[in-house]
């Protein structure tokens, strides 16, 4: 397989980057991952935009328009130019010698690859999530490579056989380890606000914006945690998540454990976007 780095495309094993590189070192730097589904990306865009906001919020100075112009020759390369694939994109500082604050001058490590992938057309799975304390730190609005507290989160959902942690954090409910999450309850639709305790989710932009269109009524505010078990009903949001409907929280069913009515809408709606 064939891998974007610094400018040229390589094979995988050939790819290689310095130990000293500050992603390897401190976790320092970003990435995006967008689907590619009937033959374009679906809110390139958005993704292009998240990416160079958060180069801009670290200080990442790197221009991100020439990746963007390598990403069909990439996918070519990767033999998945006609087909539905997903791609990775991660922007590090650079190589230096270990030091915490930036140093100046050097030169950012760009990565991109694609693998083929379908995503469902609707996400008719369901979800069964836990939830636990956000012991991540407190600008979760940057989209960046040091995953740790994520890794966790989902690791000891795995571990519980449930695809999901939600994260509470002073008694509400963020975000999930790598998804946005939504509540309904007496028709109204609950999501946390895209402050710095979650990650803005494209996806969960374009269900916001779905929920303008059918009518719904919506409030950005996080769910107590001490209120999850009267919900009506809850869904997840994410590039490959889509919309999946929660199923069980901490063990216990969610409305009629499965997709309630509003989340069937969203579902519905969100395929014609696809289409
Ligand atoms: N996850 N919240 C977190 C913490 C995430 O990592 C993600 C994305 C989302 C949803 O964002 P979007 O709708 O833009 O994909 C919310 C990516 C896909 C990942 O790390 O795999």
């Amino acid at each position: 397989s064939k891998v974007y780095l610094n400018g040229a495309i390589v094979d995988a094993g050939a790819a290689t980057v310095s130990v000293f590189d500050r992603g390897f070192l401190f976790g320092d730097g970003i990435y995006e991952v967008m689907a590619r589904i009937n033959g374009r990306f679906f809110y390139q865009q958005a993704h292009m935009d998240r990416l160079k906001a958060c180069l801009r919020k670290i200080d990442i100075d790197y221009d991100a328009d020439t990746l963007e112009e390598a990403i069909p020759s990439l996918l070519e390369a990767s033999g998945v130019s006609g087909k539905d694939c997903m791609l990775y994109i991660q922007i590090t500082r650079g190589v230096a010698p270990r030091q915490h604050a930036y140093p100046p001058g050097i030169r950012p490590t760009a990565l991109m690859y694609a693998w083929e992938k379908a995503l469902p057309d609707i996400n008719r799975g369901l979800a069964k999530v836990v939830t636990r304390e956000d012991f991540r730190w407190s600008r979760c609005d940057i989209k960046m490579t040091s995953l740790l507290g994520n890794v966790m989160a989902n690791q000891y959902a795995m571990e519980q056989q449930c695809y999901e942690t939600l994260f509470v954090r002073d008694g509400v409910v963020t975000e999930a380890s790598h998804c946005n999450v939504f509540f309904v309850k007496d028709g109204v639709v609950y999501t946390h606000p895209a402050n710095t305790s979650i990650l803005d989710g494209i996806t969960r932009q374009v269900v916001l914006e779905l929920c303008g269109s059918l009518g719904l009524e919506v409030r950005l505010q996080g769910v107590a945690a001490s209120d999850l078990h009267g919900m009506d009903e809850a869904f997840l949001t994410g590039t490959s998540t889509q919309v999946m409907a929660i199923s069980e929280i901490d063990g216990k069913p969610v409305g009629i454990g499965s997709a309630g009515p509003v989340t069937r809408r969203l579902q519905e709606a969100f395929l014609d976007l696809k289409t």
